[in-house]
């Protein structure tokens, strides 16, 4: 069922009253990757919502907003096939009113705290997280779910959107599911659509170094300065490097020494397409 009001929504919501509910959040344009959430979602839950929203106050000024793939059509059909109870599309007005008031001198933002953000993706893309757990706490708020999914791909969001369930006691159990890859191991992301043949060749550069790194830790070396330089062999004028981080998996703390409980994630600009990826150093 594709609903894009609110209303409706809640009014659906209130005949589940005694089934446990599942939330995928995504925005749209759906790949292997969204649809193991919803795989994961339909064996944890007895209803599973799928929201597709292109959320306009999770992007900066000079970001891909206006140009973000939008397939709704396609992505309902992914969502029948795989048994989603509802799809919840609202459009930007259904979410944020009427008229220009998404900025937060008219608008409540939740703004995690900056130890989180000031860090990776956060560095670069400013009020990035504080969009993202807006809108995700209005989609909670909205559908009001026992379980909410989330994939490692974006591990730092994951790590935010805990630290706000628990530090507003939202009654909802965040669960996070792996990475999906091609078979070259190039991670899933709506946005590998904007890569050509050979940018998408030159975007394996970051599993290489993630993989690269891990099998370095294994063989023993954990100094994290030792580790992060064994990527700088793996990039050619043709990457951008954003960041190479090796940090705490549940806290990102910084670590001197990398150990079981590290994460290794990496942005790296290939073809002008922005790339993001991690790994844990323990499986
Ligand atoms: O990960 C995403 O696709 C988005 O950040 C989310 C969680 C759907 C919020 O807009």
């Amino acid at each position: 069922m594709l609903l894009h009001s609110i209303k409706e929504l809640r009014e659906q919501r209130k005949e589940w009253k005694n089934l446990k509910v599942g939330l995928v959040p995504t925005m749209g344009a759906l790949h292997e990757g969204h649809l193991s959430l919803i795989k994961k979602a339909k064996e944890t839950c007895d209803k599973v919502v799928v929201s597709v929203f292109v959320n306009p106050i999770q992007f900066g000024p000079s970001e891909d907003y206006d140009k973000y793939p939008r397939t709704l059509d396609k992505d309902l059909e992914l969502c029948n096939k795989e048994g989603v109870d509802i799809v919840f599309a609202p459009s930007p007005s259904e979410m944020y009113g009427e008229g220009n008031r998404l900025s937060n001198d008219t608008l409540t933002y939740v703004c995690p705290p900056f130890f989180y953000v000031n860090k990776l993706c956060g560095k670069t893309r400013v009020g990035h997280f504080d969009g993202v757990c807006t809108v995700v706490l209005k989609l909670f708020n909205i559908v009001q779910p026992d379980f909410a999914f989330f994939g490692q791909k974006d591990a730092q969001q994951v790590v935010i959107v805990r630290k706000m369930v628990k530090d507003l006691n939202v009654p909802i159990e965040i669960i996070q599911c792996p990475i999906v890859r091609e078979e070259s191991g190039l991670a899933l992301s709506s946005r590998n659509k904007y890569l050509s043949e050979e940018g998408k060749k030159d975007a394996l550069v970051l599993s290489k170094i993630l993989n690269n790194i891990k099998s370095c830790y294994k063989k023993g070396v954990v100094d994290v300065a030792a580790l992060k330089e064994t990527a700088y062999s793996f990039l050619t004028d043709k990457h951008d490097l954003e960041y190479l981080e090796i940090l705490n998996k549940d806290n990102l703390e910084e670590q001197k020494n990398a150990d079981d409980n590290s994460i290794v994630l990496i942005a790296c600009r290939v073809d002008g397409v922005r790339l993001i990826d991690n790994t844990y150093l323990k499986d």
